[in-house]
């Protein structure tokens, strides 16, 4: 056998690629003599100059700097947005990519078979679907501040957005006032280098039924005017987080109303939401309605069974199934969406719903005790999907089936292949598009003790 002659490319070095496959999470693969190279910016069917940013034994990074020969299947790109980066590619396209990841992912990670595998329900709308946005604040080589998102692979670098193709018209009207404001008032954005400067983040997120927007401003610690602020922006419910956290999150810190409400009113399934600051919500209420659907047909309620609605959030799952269970208890780690969950039962006059507070990995079995063995659970847990310890406290309660919402095929399989081998049987999987020009895929999955 001949000795190989391929070294590995250097970190920083540039080198040219041709991809022929699209990977989970979006980056483009190409080979090198065998040696896996994943790109992003690229899609397959292109070929494209790229500098390496990551280089170990099996496999390296690199980002796009130039597309060479644009692949036949590329389309223009509607938006400068670094959030969209499966614009160039037609949406039927990127349903059919979607739809194969997810088989793909439980046949070849969760090593499943013999399921059914629906066609990926298409989004509603292609652009504008986000009814939140988290944008960040940051200083341009002019030293001009600027707020918009952080450049694809950077931690520090933002680059400014103007018409934001994901969000609404409204919702990037309050972002210019804000951004505004800032400017008269000379602050400063935070520096995620040296942790000096004011401003962070801004959340901007739309009830798309009601019409309410709520803006939150997130900074390091420091002052503000905030009555000014109030007068500058137009919007229902303004209010202003502080934090110290060294990580880039708009979670946490210390959050205190500056003007109007401090909750965002929505409506979902014919039900009223009332949702805090912090508190999770699906980002596309329209295809929220269309997942929650596929959830109900699959847990073919017939109006006496108990039902968990783990990870619960504002209880939005639970609440829109209660009409046709016995019972409905809901668990999930954050304090204010429980409390949310507590009163959204109450102003939609739902009484067989209960939400408590706590770690699904620690509080489950509790849960058990308090409440008797589900018969169905409803499970939808963040991208990481459930720890082995989770999925083995989920076997222990016994539901006779389980619903499982995932935002993420990769660690649905290995959590569903775990259920499977502990004698549940996968019956049916169902894609749903809630990210269009994303690479993000969500799915509902069904399965029933054996
Ligand atoms: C994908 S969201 C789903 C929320 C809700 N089902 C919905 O559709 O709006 C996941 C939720 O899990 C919660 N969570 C994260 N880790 C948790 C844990 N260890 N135990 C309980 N809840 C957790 C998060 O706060 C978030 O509300």
């Amino acid at each position: 056998m001949e000795a190989s002659t391929f070294t590995r490319p250097e970190k920083g070095a540039e080198i040219d690629l041709r991809v022929d496959a699209l990977a989970y999470g979006g980056n483009g693969i190409a080979r090198m003599e065998g040696y896996v190279v994943f790109v992003s910016g690229a899609i397959p069917g292109d070929l494209v100059r790229a500098v390496v940013t990551k280089r170990k034994r099996a496999y390296a990074e690199a980002r796009t700097v130039e597309v060479l020969e644009p692949s036949p299947e590329r389309i223009a790109p509607l938006a400068d947005h670094p959030g969209a980066p499966w614009q160039v590619l037609p949406y039927e396209r990127q349903l059919a990519v979607k739809h194969e990841q997810v088989r793909d992912a439980l046949t070849r990670i969760g090593r499943l078979e013999g399921f059914q595998l629906d066609g990926i329900v298409p989004a509603v709308e292609q652009w504008r679907y986000r009814n939140k946005l988290e944008y960040s604040f940051g200083t341009a080589a002019d030293g001009t501040l600027i707020c918009g998102f952080h450049a694809p692979g950077s931690w520090h670098d933002i680059v400014p957005i103007g018409d934001c193709r994901l969000a609404s018209e409204r919702s990037n009207v309050a972002r210019e006032q804000v951004l505004a404001w800032c400017h008269e008032q000379g602050l400063a954005a935070f520096d995620r280098r040296t942790h000096t400067g004011l401003l962070r983040n801004l959340v901007v997120r739309e009830g798309r039924r009601t019409g309410q927007l709520q803006v939150r401003l997130v900074t390091g610690p420091g002052d503000i005017d905030g009555p000014s602020l109030a007068t500058a922006v137009d919007c229902d419910g303004l209010s202003w987080t502080t934090t110290d956290a060294l990580a880039e999150t708009t979670q946490g810190g210390e959050t205190i109303k500056l003007a109007g409400n401090r909750t965002l009113e929505e409506e979902l399934c014919g039900l009223s939401f009332s949702i805090a600051p912090n508190a999770f919500f699906q980002t596309n209420t329209e295809m929220a309605e269309q997942l929650y659907a596929v959830v109900g047909e699959l847990a073919d309620l017939q109006g006496w069974e108990r039902v968990y609605d783990l990870y619960c959030g504002i209880g939005t799952v639970g609440l829109s199934l209660a009409a046709r269970a016995g019972e409905v208890w809901g668990l999930e780690i954050g304090e204010q969406a429980v409390a949310n969950a507590i009163s959204n039962a109450k102003r939609n006059g739902i009484d067989n719903a209960r939400f408590f507070a706590g770690d699904v990995r620690l509080a489950l079995r509790e849960l058990v005790e308090e409440a008797g063995r589900p018969d169905v659970c409803v499970i939808d847990p963040p991208r990481a999907g459930l720890s082995q310890k989770v999925v083995r406290r989920v076997i222990e309660a016994a539901p006779r089936r389980i619903v499982y919402i995932s935002c993420n095929p990769t660690t649905l399989a290995p959590n569903a292949a775990q259920l499977v081998e502990a004698g549940y049987v996968l019956r049916r999987v169902v894609p749903v598009d809630m990210f269009p020009q994303t690479p993000h895929i969500e799915c509902v999955a069904l399965l029933e003790r054996g």
